[in-house]
């Protein structure tokens, strides 16, 4: 089992990278242990939690809110975990943010690991230590930054993965290459979906160099004061959108690269938006919507990453290079108006 560890400012992860849910029992005491994940995957691969005591939630974000976090500290008490117990999320991101929240307020906090499901999970969610919960259509309104113990990669549970799930992961890559990485941008640009779906080493090549990648930009700042800004590129908007429209995270983020684009050319000069867009459309990702600009500036200017009258908002140079640009709220307001 090839571990590797990532040193945080006051904690370290171990990544088991594509190894498989059969080793968690050397990474966790199995009677000290408690799986928590969805009915869908629990459903699609009861055997891999066989022998674990497992909650089983409501899949979809919905379900990403105080109510699932009373539920699951309910069954945990039930359960008697205590202050040796290991919480391991097993799924997506709506099941790492439950996990990660509820292992960090149990008890004033627990072990915890993750076991990523989705492509999105293992490029992002499960990366980071950001872990909470939506209050109304605020995302993530309410949670914490603390480091998962272990995140163990177990690609087998892509087998089940609708392709519509593969394409809401596939938002998150992109926004990788576009702050960070023109090379595999290119790379995206060559291949298509298919090209990953269908050959198991560049899917596994594609997850590891995107975990890579966003470990790096967390290690630098993990408490988000600078670089780690850029890794909301598209979400400012892409956030406003999500839950107002009942759009994926994966959709709603490659609507917010799109205008986040367009808003570069006025602020930095940017000049590839159609390549930007002719990516997002090959991975079957949206791009233009319309939307209610007045209701959506209103979501949006409650976004963290606002400073009293000011936006942090993620822009391009060039494919490769996000740079944080501070906007005030009114011209913000202006170009939303514009777009
Ligand atoms: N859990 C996701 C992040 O920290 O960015």
């Amino acid at each position: 089992m090839t571990k590797r560890t990532y040193k945080f400012s006051n904690a370290s992860t171990d990544f088991y990278l594509a190894n498989g849910i059969s080793h968690l029992k050397k990474i966790t005491d199995i009677k000290a242990t408690v799986l928590i994940t969805d009915e869908h995957v629990y459903k699609a691969h009861a055997k891999r939690f066989k022998g674990w005591d497992t909650i089983v939630l409501k899949p979809g974000e919905e379900f990403k809110i105080q109510e699932t976090v009373d539920a699951v500290v309910e069954q945990l008490i039930a359960m008697e975990a205590d202050r040796k117990t290991t919480l391991v999320g097993v799924g997506g991101g709506v099941i790492t943010d439950i996990t990660g929240y509820v292992a960090s307020v149990y008890m004033r906090g627990l072990r915890f690991g993750f076991i990523p499901t989705t492509v999105l999970a293992l490029v992002d969610a499960s990366i980071g230590g950001k872990n909470g919960i939506d209050v109304g259509v605020y995302k993530n309104m309410v949670g914490v930054i603390r480091q998962p113990a272990f995140i163990l990669h177990d690609m087998g549970f892509l087998n089940s993965l609708p392709q519509v799930e593969w394409e809401n992961g596939f938002a998150e890559i992109i926004k990788h290459a576009c702050i960070k990485d023109a090379k595999m941008f290119a790379e995206l640009e060559k291949n298509s979906l298919k090209t990953y779906q269908g050959r198991q080493k560049s899917i596994c090549e594609l997850i590891q160099r995107n975990a890579l990648l966003k470990t790096k930009v967390v290690q630098k700042d993990e408490f988000e004061n600078g670089e780690r800004r850029l890794l909301n590129f598209g979400h400012t908007l892409g956030h406003a959108l999500e839950n107002q429209y009942e759009l994926s995270h994966g959709q709603a983020i490659a609507i917010g690269m799109t205008y986040a684009c367009h808003i570069s050319e006025q602020l930095t000069g940017f000049k590839q938006t159609e390549k930007v867009i002719s990516v997002l459309e090959k991975y079957n990702l949206p791009t233009y919507a319309a939307f209610d600009k007045q209701k959506v500036f209103n979501v949006l200017k409650m976004d963290k990453k606002r400073e009293k009258k000011e936006m942090n908002y993620v822009l391009l140079e060039k494919i490769g290079k996000g740079v944080v640009k501070s906007i005030s709220l009114k011209q913000l307001e202006k170009i939303i108006q514009d777009l």
